[in-house]
């Protein structure tokens, strides 16, 4: 039904009879003569029809948008002033001589053939419309290049693939698990994996050596920009290898990710620890190519005559930073409330601010909410410290650590973009040194990467001291989105049980619900440790897109729902009744 692709057209086709498949992209009629642009995969070509020939021409005459057509017809320049430079095809056009309409179609939901502001909602009913939209083929064409080239690198460095359960135990990553009743099982319920973590384990513990996957991934937590209830990884484990080993494969693999299909250098990847990410960034992925940095000065806020600030200074959870911004003077009070607003999402009660308009002339030359409560002698130690210049502005944080970091490090990524501050177009880097362990807000543990995770130190200082503890965990970030995250593991059983005691889970507890991984670090578990790459958030940085949604051929909505399909429906008292299930529907709100 074809001989070439619409969209692959050019000089050197000229004089060339073919024929093309594909969708009525636009139809114009123009003083007797029709114009047809008919899209496939490819891309988009002009097909001329001049009535001489009149079954031809009639046909033409009849389709509409995205009809799907055959077309047989000669291809030819296109005279001088009618080339199109904005199509890859625009040197030529295809003088059509035979036309079939394969099927109709009725009149699209939202118009293809041009930019249009389309609600997410209609374009993700209509998924396989939307879908046919250049931008969105190109985004999954991307998509399947970037799994190609790593697929091909693994292969090429001895990496098996191996698949593991969908129908699985709950494998804990942090979030909810989806259930999945059993019929076989009256009462018990199969966990979709929050990822292959606990079978990729095995998999090292059967001597594979090297493992990797490209997983489905399920997690019933809160949704954003960047997460979805179902996403993909690109999985991966070795054995044998230490962290060193591990980073520099994976570093290598996107390196030559970026080279192949965007052809563009990362260079090497700097590390940073943790605690010095939180320091500078107030973020365990920090977007370097903006150049903004969160400064500590709790110290000089100590003895202010300021509560707002010398409580957190004094706290020693507590944390006062100021962040500066070169020539920020010139932000409007709309502007700095906006800022207020924006950092209240992040728990911040309020955004101090000094503008610097006269540093030689402490206070008056200062302009602030707060410079009342400061001595002269902080000021100046302040302004110092800050290397702060006449046009500046500083904003303030005073909470605990973890609000100031959460506010301030998302308001230094929210003014890097206003502002367009990015030095760089890309920010690779590695995070390592993360804690252990991290406290809730209940005072209990949670591990801030997952419990097999590997700690820097013996099994005796972790249960002494849990919250100092460092893991061997390391995550790489790019542009300020955790790409992905990985750790070597413990291969260990004591230093196993050792973990689960501290996040308070029973002996009875680490048996039922981990006793098979317990049981393979019996029988002869090799050293390992691996990484997880979120494939979507990859492809989404690639393409350049703003949500993983547009990367993803079928998302779901940020409600955990699929518009397209429905999903999750309703099933039928039968299919209850074999699970044995009775459905307690939730009582309306009065
Ligand atoms: P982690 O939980 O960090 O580690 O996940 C690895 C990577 O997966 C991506 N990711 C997501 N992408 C889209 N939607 C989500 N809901 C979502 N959650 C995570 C992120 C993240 O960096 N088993 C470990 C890996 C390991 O230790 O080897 C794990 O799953 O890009
Ligand atoms: P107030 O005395 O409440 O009017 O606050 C004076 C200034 O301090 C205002 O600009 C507030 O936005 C700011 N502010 C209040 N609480 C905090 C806080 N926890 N951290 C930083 N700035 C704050």
């Amino acid at each position: 039904m074809r001989s070439h692709y619409c969209g692959d057209l050019n000089r050197s086709h000229i004089d060339a009879t073919v024929t093309i498949s594909g969708w009525v992209h636009r139809r114009r009629d123009h003083g007797g003569v029709i114009f047809l642009d008919v899209r496939d995969r490819a891309g988009i070509v002009q097909v001329v029809f001049d009535p001489d020939l009149a079954d031809a021409f009639a046909t033409a005459d009849r389709v509409r948008s995205e009809y799907v057509i055959e077309l047989t017809g000669l291809v030819r320049g296109r005279p001088e002033g009618t080339i199109n430079a904005n199509m890859p095809t625009g040197e030529v056009e295809v003088l059509g001589k035979s036309i079939t309409v394969l099927n109709a179609a009725k009149t699209p939901p939202f118009p293809l053939d041009e930019y249009s502001d389309v609600g997410e909602d209609v374009r993700l009913r209509y998924r396989f419309m939307d879908l046919r939209r250049p931008e969105m083929q190109q985004k999954l064409v991307l998509r399947s290049r970037i799994t190609a080239s790593i697929r091909r690198y693994l292969e090429d460095h001895g990496f098996l693939d191996i698949e593991t359960p969908i129908l699985t135990r709950a494998t804990p990553e942090g979030a909810r698990d989806y259930l999945v009743p059993s019929r076989t099982h009256p009462g018990e319920f199969f966990a979709l994996p929050q990822s292959p973590q606990l079978f990729k384990q095995l998999l090292m513990v059967s001597g594979f050596d090297r493992y990797y996957q490209i997983a489905k991934c399920f997690r019933d937590e809160d949704l954003r920009a960047d997460r979805q209830p179902e996403f993909t990884q690109i999985d991966l484990e070795t054995s044998f290898m230490d962290e060193a080993g591990i980073m520099g494969i994976t570093e290598t693999m996107i390196r030559n990710l970026f080279q192949e299909v965007l052809k563009v250098d990362l260079g090497n990847f700097p590390q940073m620890p943790y605690s010095e990410a939180m320091e500078r960034y107030g973020s365990d992925k920090p977007d370097l190519r903006i150049p903004l940095e969160l400064v500590t000065v709790s110290d000089l806020m100590a003895e202010v005559d300021f509560k707002v600030f010398s409580g957190p200074a004094t706290d020693p959870k507590g944390r006062v930073a100021a962040l500066k911004v070169t020539g920020g003077a010139e932000l409007t009070r709309k502007q700095i409330d906006d800022y207020t607003k924006f950092v209240g999402i992040y728990g911040a009660r309020g955004l101090a601010w000094i503008k610097v308009n006269d540093r030689a002339n402490l206070p008056d030359g200062l302009q602030s909410p707060i410079v009342k409560f400061m001595p002269e002698a902080v000021l100046s130690q302040l302004l110092d410290r800050l290397d702060a210049q006449n046009g500046d502005i500083l904003f303030f944080g005073a909470d605990k650590a973890q609000v100031v970091n959460d506010a301030l490090g998302a308001l230094r990524c929210k003014i890097g973009e206003d502002l367009n501050l990015y030095q760089a177009e890309w920010a690779p880097l590695w995070v390592v040194d993360f804690p252990m362990f991290e406290e809730g807000s209940d005072g209990r543990l949670a591990a801030l990467h997952h419990p097999f995770t590997a700690p820097s130190c013996s099994p005796e200082a972790l249960k002494a001291k849990p919250l100092e503890a460092l893991s061997r965990a390391y995550d790489m970030v790019l542009n300020g989105v955790e790409l992905g995250g990985g750790s070597i593991r413990i291969h260990d059983e004591s230093m196993q049980h050792s973990v689960f005691e501290v996040l308070g889970i029973s002996a009875e507890e680490q048996e039922e619900k981990f006793g098979f991984l317990l049981s393979a670090l019996r029988y002869g578990a090799p050293p390992h440790g691996g990484l997880a790459f979120g494939l979507d958030r990859l492809v989404m940085l690639m393409t350049g897109a703003d949500s993983i949604r547009e990367v993803i051929a079928f998302p779901k909505t940020q409600t955990a729902a699929c518009l397209l399909t429905q999903a999750p429906g309703e099933v039928s008292n039968e299919q209850l009744r074999d699970l044995s299930i009775r459905v307690r529907k939730p009582v309306a709100d009065a």
